[in-house]
């Protein structure tokens, strides 16, 4: 018998090593650069801490004989997964590369990402997917759907236990959408990520509409129109630093706490601006990013979906040096007005909050939903109706700031007290009523307007006497609606003390498989 040396036999694994590394090969790699894309591998090392990425499955390959498939094996199979860190934090993650069959999804490409998903699972890490793909792989035709189910499942199976992040850098189309759709936060860069679910040239084909990529399905067009991804970058380094600061805010998993944020600023800093930004004339504009820049710790607010819905915000910050997710009506958009797809918007986000414990704050100023047949006809109220849920089924600290108008359905469905808000805080501007003085007066007063001498005076008159005795705090103070009356200024200072007082929370929701959110 005759043996090849440890030399050879170690050789022969640097030249698989080597080989696996060079993936498509120089001329693809090329072609990836020239489009301003990363490799793979340059994008996990752009990503994770320098030199914390460990492979596995780096010789994996594809056993699909279809056309000439078997003289097409590459090592790695077109994905690169492995795991490393994030600021220290262990995370797991797969790369498609895209010079490898055009980073087609196959049989043994799914394992291998099936195969991080669960080792995420079970050691409750988040899971990192950077995506540049073709599709299905055509050759492979059943088992590369069957992948792309595989992956749905653990996707849906993982939601709300470990945080899922989709980076799409490359194309993303057809059903291989649904994975990124399926995960807490799709993050997009300008003019290499694509996703749609048919294609230019079918659309064509099939509606006779021409458009290209990019207005349908890039990164804009996801971030601004649809709502389908979160986050929107310029370059693949700007993509990775917004991945790392949202991780930033989250727990590792479900039954972590998030991390806390060292931070100098002083809990009781007390900001008089406060008092000029929110004008008291509720008829007055405002930009709501300007007080939540004065709350939160270090002016820094994390903005989610920053480009979608822009009538209410949503996002991260902390308080006290304490991550938490903040909702905020913006009255520089349609009034603040609660429409469809800002009731999307925020559900959603008060869902992720409350899967991985993040206290929500929710900052007020709404004068009630958008009115219009069109926002009845798109289903304002299935997605109001969505709201109320989201809010009444969370379990987290509520902490809510009523900072000017809260009127009618919008004042509940905005964390009132009524919904299950923790704290209620009220400004002394606040206008908490069944709706706004103008409105109220002409109602109730109507007869008394007509049949006077002065309509106008009079009008004014009654208007000022329905907001001297409803539209202020005090009778929402009186039933314990809100549970305190403060000072703009304080409003820092006070949610930490709430947050300190009600940070052990623990609700026992009723016992069932699930509810039936509206949609
Ligand atoms: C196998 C594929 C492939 C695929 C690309 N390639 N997509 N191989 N299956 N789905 C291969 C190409 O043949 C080519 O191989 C290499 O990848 C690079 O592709 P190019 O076309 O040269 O690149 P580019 O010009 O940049 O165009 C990229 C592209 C285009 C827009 C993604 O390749 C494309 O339209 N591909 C098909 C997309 C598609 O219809 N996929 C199926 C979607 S249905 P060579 O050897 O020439 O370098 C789907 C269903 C999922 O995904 C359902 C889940 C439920």
């Amino acid at each position: 018998m005759e043996f090849r040396t440890i030399e050879e036999l170690c050789g022969e694994l640097e030249t698989k090593r080597k080989t696996a590394c060079a993936g498509g090969g120089d001329a693809a790699v090329a072609k990836q650069k020239a489009k301003g894309k990363g490799t793979a591998r340059e994008r996990i090392a752009g990503l994770l801490d320098a030199g914390s990425f460990v492979e596995i499955d780096e010789f994996v390959t594809h056993r699909c004989n279809n056309f000439d498939m078997a003289e097409k094996k590459i090592l790695g199979d077109g994905v690169v997964t492995g795991w490393g860190t994030i600021d220290g934090r262990k995370v797991f993650i797969y790369s498609q590369d895209f010079t490898v069959l055009g980073g087609s999804l196959g049989e043994k490409h799914a394992d291998k990402i099936c195969k991080v998903i669960d080792m995420a699972m079970q050691t409750g890490c988040p899971i990192i997917g950077i995506l540049d793909s073709g599709g299905a792989r055509i050759q492979e035709a059943i088992d590369a759907l069957n992948g792309y189910g595989k992956i749905f499942k653990r996707n849906v199976q993982a939601s709300g236990v470990i945080p899922q992040i989709s980076i799409i850098m490359g194309p993303n189309a057809g059903g291989a959408v649904y994975s990124p759709a399926l995960t807490d936060f799709i993050f997009m860069v300008e003019k290499t990520g694509i996703m749609h679910i048919t294609g230019p040239e079918v659309i064509r084909a099939v509606t006779g509409e021409l458009v290209t990529s990019e207005e349908l399905g890039g990164a804009e067009t996801q971030n601004n129109i649809t709502g389908n991804a979160h986050f929107i970058a310029k370059d693949e380094a700007e993509c990775f630093a917004q991945v790392r600061k949202v991780l930033s805010y989250l727990p590792c998993n479900n039954l972590d706490d998030a991390p806390d944020k060292n931070t100098a600023d002083p809990i009781a800093r007390a900001d008089i601006k406060l008092r000029e930004i929110v004008p008291v004339n509720p008829n007055k504009s405002y930009d709501v990013h300007e007080v939540l820049k004065l709350v939160l710790d270090d002016g820094e607010f994390t903005e989610v979906q920053a480009g979608f819905a822009k009538n209410i915000l949503t996002g991260y910050g902390h308080i006290d040096g304490r991550s938490v997710g903040i909702i905020a009506n913006n009255p520089d958009c349609i009034s603040g007005c609660l429409d469809v797809d800002a009731s999307d918007k925020a559900s959603r986000f008060i869902r992720h909050c409350d899967a991985f414990n993040l206290p929500i704050i929710t900052f007020v100023d709404v004068p009630g939903y958008l009115p219009g047949v069109d926002q009845e006809h798109k289903g304002i109220i299935r997605k109001g109706a969505k709201l109320l849920y989201a809010y009444s089924e969370a379990t987290v600290p509520l902490i809510t700031v009523i900072m000017r108008k809260a009127y009618g359905g919008a004042y509940l469905a905005m964390s009132s007290k009524s919904l299950g808000a923790d704290v209620v805080l009220a400004w002394p501007q606040a206008e908490i009523a069944v709706m706004g003085a103008d409105g109220a007066a002409n109602i109730v007063f109507r007869k008394e307007i007509e049949e006077s001498d002065d309509p106008t005076k009079t009008r004014y008159a009654k208007i000022d006497e329905y907001r001297e005795a409803f539209a202020n705090p005090y009778r929402a103070a009186e039933r314990g609606f809100v549970d305190r009356v403060i000072m703009p200024e304080e409003t820092r200072h006070v949610i930490a003390q709430a947050l300190a007082g009600i940070d052990s929370k623990r609700v026992t929701a009723p016992a069932k498989k699930h509810g039936v959110i509206p949609h």
